[in-house]
């Protein structure tokens, strides 16, 4: 068998456009123009990317993007101050902080200060907690983009067996949680798991977000399984160069799986545009709108 390749890319660039759409008749009929602010303490390469693509995409989306630079030896009780004003701006309607932040900083604490009506990253112990008991708050978005993914390639995910790979805040626990909701039957497996290849081997679905490159080998992919991968590592080739890979040994796994998502291009792309689809629904919600189809 050879995989269908789930083009994220694709994915993200049609979900960007509707999100667009909303976005103009949220301006046209509420005079509402979304606000996304994000917070970026210290100078991390990567994350500057991030946050660099963050706010590009926003603007794109029609929505205001709020950038805040803060240096890397600001304090937390001067970082959760400028939270809490974000969180009293009516022109803000998400805030999100860019992880990881430094050592110094208690990101607990500066991740419970976010309102939870505003916290588009879903990492809020209140909006965890509502994921967990079936209740209406903002859900993180790398995973929930993987479940658009996967209800797309799949439609209905009732009754499957599905691994998570991965216990993170940021992405394995709610993943696990958002199978469960769609009524698959769930394991979550890590780094001291015992025969990981079995585990794997029994799933129809496989989420792998263990950050250890091609941790999860191809040969133990059910045949037409659904594969999706969350990791972006960066490894040295044999010629010294570097290239990114997942946590999944892709080309023997496409020879097994029925469709899997490709490491650049998979999920990645999704993350940034499910986070632009929450900063539209926290408006909505802040200001009691109905959320535009
Ligand atoms: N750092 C890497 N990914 C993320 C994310 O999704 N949200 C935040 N806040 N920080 C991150």
């Amino acid at each position: 068998m050879t995989a269908s390749i789930i083009d994220g890319k694709a994915f993200a660039a049609n979900l960007k456009e509707q999100i667009a759409r909303k976005v103009s008749i949220l301006k046209e009929n509420h005079n509402l123009t979304p606000g996304l602010a994000v917070v970026l303490v210290g100078e991390d390469p990567a994350s500057q990317v991030y946050v660099r693509n963050k706010n590009k995409s926003t603007k794109a989306a029609g929505m205001n993007s709020y950038e805040y630079l803060m240096d890397d030896d600001v304090s937390e009780s001067e970082l959760i101050a400028k939270v809490t004003e974000l969180n009293g701006d009516p022109s803000v309607h998400g805030i999100l902080v860019q992880l990881p932040l430094p050592k110094h900083i208690n990101e607990a604490a500066v991740i419970e200060t976010i309102s939870p009506e505003k916290d588009v990253d879903g990492f809020h112990v209140i909006n965890s907690g509502l994921l967990a008991t079936g209740g209406k708050g903002m859900v993180p978005c790398t995973p929930l983009g993987c479940i658009m993914m996967l209800k797309d390639k799949l439609g209905s995910l009732s009754g499957l067996d599905a691994v998570v790979v991965g216990r993170s805040n940021i992405v394995g626990k709610p993943m696990a949680q958002l199978l469960l909701n769609e009524s698959c039957t769930v394991t979550i497996a890590h780094s001291r798991t015992k025969n990981l290849g079995e585990v794997v081997g029994r799933s129809d679905i496989v989420v792998a977000a263990v950050g250890v490159p091609e941790l999860v080998k191809g040969s133990w992919i059910k045949p037409g399984a659904t594969v999706i991968d969350v990791g972006i590592n960066r490894i040295e080739k044999d010629d010294g160069k570097t290239k990114l890979v997942g946590d999944v040994e892709f080309i023997p796994a496409s020879e097994r799986a029925g469709a899997i998502t490709p490491v650049p291009g998979g999920v990645g792309p999704m993350t940034i545009a499910v986070l632009l689809q929450n900063t539209v629904t926290a408006a909505c919600r802040q200001l009691a709108i109905d959320e535009p189809e």
